[in-house]
């Protein structure tokens, strides 16, 4: 999966929101593991789940229904929802000793790809449900109450996107200037070391027309910038009002005309999908934010080819210096992977050479970690723990160094900067600028949802200082 793994663990929705006032409202708690997919996948998830009568909460020691939307992509991030589930249990248990009930889910890609085997390893779960059947959430809630076992992992004939509840244009408010927008899921593509076209299953994109009046919503509630999300989201593809083909290209060019979005981003893209018409974009859309985060893995070709790429390094730094001479400000992001089946000393070398060409702004870098059932994990030649040790501290090093370097180059600079929330410390407020990092500004500066043009003073470890220009 292409998405950023940050981990990104609750979905800050406040106790109060919703049905507030009722104190015997069942409620909810949703932690999200993973990418930014599944950040999205929790509120609309909590969306049916409030439809559906409950109020979602912050703490868990509240919730009477606890969900767990998981994460496949690496060992650790099912591991972490094996013992979380192991905590969740003795609070279950607890609960029962009391005579209150406590159910327990698991959603997301654990769910998808494990089904009943979670219930054999964790037998306190009541249900599983996998990403393309969130909108029978409320149904499948309804038959677990009455004491069965649920679960429901089977890919959905009918548009789960078209039946899920649009939350209030209040609680999109809630939710902050910056929002997520799922357009595409699923990949096509399999790279042998990845689990999500088995997870998430093939490339669908969502409709131009659901696309758009989602954007709109979102855009009234007082949303300032959508990032388009898909695990292959430059693969997404629609048809215009008049029958014509769109690329991702057009749809931004759309979007950008959406009265108070100012800001638009798109992640995860594939090289192989960048085409013309979104190279363009990038030249012609002032909205469009000079960030790309554009993986490519590996700068090998013999293990790009192991990993089925089907492009080259060359193909790679080309299609980079295509975009940068569209949009010169552009900033590259990347994900690597380190110690992939066959990976020699000279391999790494040759990734280490590609990231000093590229010269990322900012980037994601992971040792590599079979998983079950793809070609990946059935190669041979399988490199130990110390040497992806070794070369993932030496990747990261060069990768953060370039990072820092890329802050310091902003210094003097005056860039526009999205406000978005308080700050940790009183009197500050933190944007976001053109580039992700966030930036800290005086308290004064400017309210929420504004954007303003600020002077960077100097750089913090993840984050730019700012002064009002
Ligand atoms: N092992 C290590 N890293 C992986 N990624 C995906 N699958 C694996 C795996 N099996 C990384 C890739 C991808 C990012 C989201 O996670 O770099 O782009
Ligand atoms: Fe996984 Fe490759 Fe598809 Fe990205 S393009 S989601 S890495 S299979």
């Amino acid at each position: 999966m292409e998405l950023n793994t940050i981990e990104s663990h609750g979905i800050g929705a406040a106790a109060e929101h919703s049905a507030g006032t009722d104190r015997t409202a069942k409620k909810v708690f949703v932690k999200t593991y993973g990418c930014q997919m599944n950040v999205y996948d929790s509120q609309r998830m909590t969306d049916a789940l409030v439809a559906d009568g409950y109020v979602a909460t912050d703490a868990v020691e509240d919730a009477d229904l606890v969900l767990l939307n998981t994460c496949h992509i690496r060992e650790k991030a099912a591991e972490k929802v094996y013992s979380e589930l192991g905590r969740i249990r003795d609070m279950k248990a607890e609960r029962a000793v009391a005579g209150r009930e406590l159910l327990i889910g698991v959603a997301g890609c654990v769910a998808q790809a494990e089904g009943a085997e979670i219930i054999r390893r964790a037998p306190a779960v009541d249900l599983v449900i996998g990403p393309q059947t969130y909108h029978r959430l409320p149904d499948v809630l309804a038959r677990v109450r009455g004491g069965e076992k649920i679960v429901e992992t089977e890919y959905a004939v009918e548009d789960k996107f078209e039946h899920l509840p649009q939350p209030k244009r209040a609680e999109l408010a809630r939710r902050g200037v910056t929002a997520f927008l799922t357009v595409q899921e699923g990949c096509d593509k399999f790279c042998t070391f990845c689990v999500v076209p088995y997870t998430r299953g093939s490339e669908v994109s969502r409709p131009v027309a659901q696309i758009v009046a989602e954007a709109e919503r979102l855009a009234e509630a007082g949303v300032r910038e959508v990032t388009l999300l898909g695990q292959n989201v430059n693969a997404w593809h629609g048809v215009g009002k008049n029958g014509e083909e769109w690329g991702l290209g057009r749809l931004l060019f759309r979007l950008a005309e959406i009265p108070g979005l100012a800001r638009l981003r798109y992640t995860t893209s594939h090289p192989r999908d960048m085409d013309d018409e979104l190279i363009a974009a990038h030249r012609d859309l002032p909205a469009l934010m000079p960030y790309l985060h554009l993986p490519v893995q590996s700068g090998s070709d013999r293990i790009l080819k192991a990993m089925n790429r089907r492009h080259t390094a060359r193909d790679y730094l080309a299609l980079i210096e295509r975009i940068r001479a569209a949009r010169t400000d552009i900033a590259m992001s990347g994900d690597f992977i380190v110690g992939f089946p066959g990976e020699t000393e000279e391999d790494f070398e040759a990734t280490l050479q590609l990231v000093r060409e590229v010269n990322y702004a900012s980037a994601f870098s992971f040792k590599y970690s079979p998983r079950p059932g793809t070609p990946g994990a059935e190669m041979d030649a399988h490199v130990s723990e110390a040497v992806k040790d070794e070369r993932l501290q030496r990747l990261q090093a060069l990768l953060l160094r370039q990072q820092q370097d890329f802050g310091l180059s902003l210094v003097g600079k005056t860039i526009g900067t999205l406000i978005e929330k308080p700050g940790r410390q009183a009197g500050q407020k933190v944007g976001r600028s053109p580039w992700l990092q966030p930036v800290i500004v005086d308290d004064k500066a400017g309210g929420i949802g504004d954007i303003i043009e600020v002077r960077i003073t100097r750089t913090g470890y993840n984050s730019l200082f700012a002064e009002l220009v």
